[in-house]
């Protein structure tokens, strides 16, 4: 929950974690049925850890898109649901708009505002997009993901290695004890828009990395692991995972973090970006963000980390500025699995 002096007086999130680390990734039917069955109690745990009522709200803002389609759904309806019952406006965010609104709530929290022009670098498991804002309420898609996301790549790499989900964290943790300069990966070039990213040949050196070493019965040991401790500290990880993939992990990440930062900063420099915010479960990358401190002259902005992942908060105050335009949802409000900011 968000007030209108845009704090925030409650952030409630349900990890699925658990549910879907045993499938290494997301599955989407397990994911709305989870949705289901937490969105009641979440609703009235954000309600009593703000100490209000259902009466103090003055609208309810949801997720509409982009997203799974069966998770926005369990949103959409008991949104709808709420607002009917309560006769309050509902008001559609888009996530990715969210994410963005992370950095901004947390700026007010600390009576200030970020400077526009801005850069927005929204980093996750389904988003790779760097966004012009001029101002709160307005984005230009400077570039994007070609194919996988960057929180995706992490993903898909940490499964190869026989890590668990989501491998962004543990890949993170890891990669302070290798060399990240002892496996040299190309950077990606684009053809046409150089501000767009693509991670996918970066995960295919990877894999043939793998292939070329004799790595079956680490990643066997570490599945193993995984499968007795559902989660594994970092001593026991880093046991089981020899120099040689440690210095894989290390140079991953520091091709993953140069990808991000180069054409951030290309295009922080062609908008003349005041502020460069960073936002997305990959903001949390702790080598990301000690990489940023080689540019001083630049001014990033990342969340806390528990805004950083997703959260509901950042999704009220995204809401905010539509409250005060009046720009409300009607009840034929629809998920939209593909939605896009601009
Ligand atoms: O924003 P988010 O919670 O959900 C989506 O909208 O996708 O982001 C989740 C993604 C996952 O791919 C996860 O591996 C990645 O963020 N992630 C990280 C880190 N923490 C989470 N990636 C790299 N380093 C991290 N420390
Ligand atoms: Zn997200």
């Amino acid at each position: 929950m968000v007030d209108d002096g845009q704090r925030l007086l409650s952030s409630v999130v349900a990890s699925q974690l658990d549910t879907h680390s045993k499938y290494g990734g997301v599955v989407p039917e397990l994911a709305s049925r989870e949705h289901l069955r937490a969105i009641v109690p979440v609703v009235r745990q954000a309600l009593q850890d703000a100490a209000t009522t259902f009466e103090d709200l003055d609208a309810v803002a949801v997720t509409s898109g982009p997203g799974l389609v069966g998770s926005l759904l369990v949103g959409v309806t008991y949104a709808k649901a709420l607002c009917f019952a309560g006769s309050l406006p509902l008001i559609a965010v888009n996530h990715v708009e969210g994410h963005i609104h992370a950095v901004i709530l947390e700026e007010r929290q600390q009576s200030r505002d970020v400077a526009f022009p801005a850069l927005a670098l929204v980093v996750s498991g389904g988003h790779t997009h760097l966004f012009e804002v001029p101002a709160i309420g307005s984005y230009r898609l400077l570039g994007k993901t070609r194919d996988d996301a960057a929180g995706e790549a992490y993903d898909k790499v940490a499964k190869l290695l026989g890590f668990g989900y989501p491998g962004g964290p543990v890949l993170d943790r890891l990669a302070p004890s290798g060399d990240p300069r002892a496996v040299k990966f190309t950077l990606a070039r684009m053809k046409g828009n150089e501000l767009d990213f693509s991670f996918s040949g970066l995960k295919t050196a990877v894999l043939r990395w793998v292939e070329g070493h004799n790595l079956a019965d680490e990643i066997a040991q570490r599945r193993e692991l995984q499968r007795a401790h559902p989660a594994p500290s970092i001593e026991q990880w880093l046991i089981a995972t020899p120099q040689a993939t440690r210095d894989l992990i290390a140079s991953f990440q520091r091709t993953v973090i140069e990808e991000l930062l180069r054409r951030a900063l290309a295009s922080a420099d062609e908008i003349g970006a005041e502020s460069i915010i960073v936002s997305g479960g990959v903001a949390c990358n702790a080598g990301l963000r000690a990489a940023t401190n080689r540019y001083p002259g630049y001014r990033f902005l990342f969340p806390s980390f528990s805004l950083s992942t997703d959260n509901a908060a950042m999704i009220a105050a995204a809401a905010f500025p539509k409250l005060e335009r009046g720009e409300f949802a009607g009840f034929d409000l629809r998920a939209q699995a593909n939605l896009v900011l601009a």
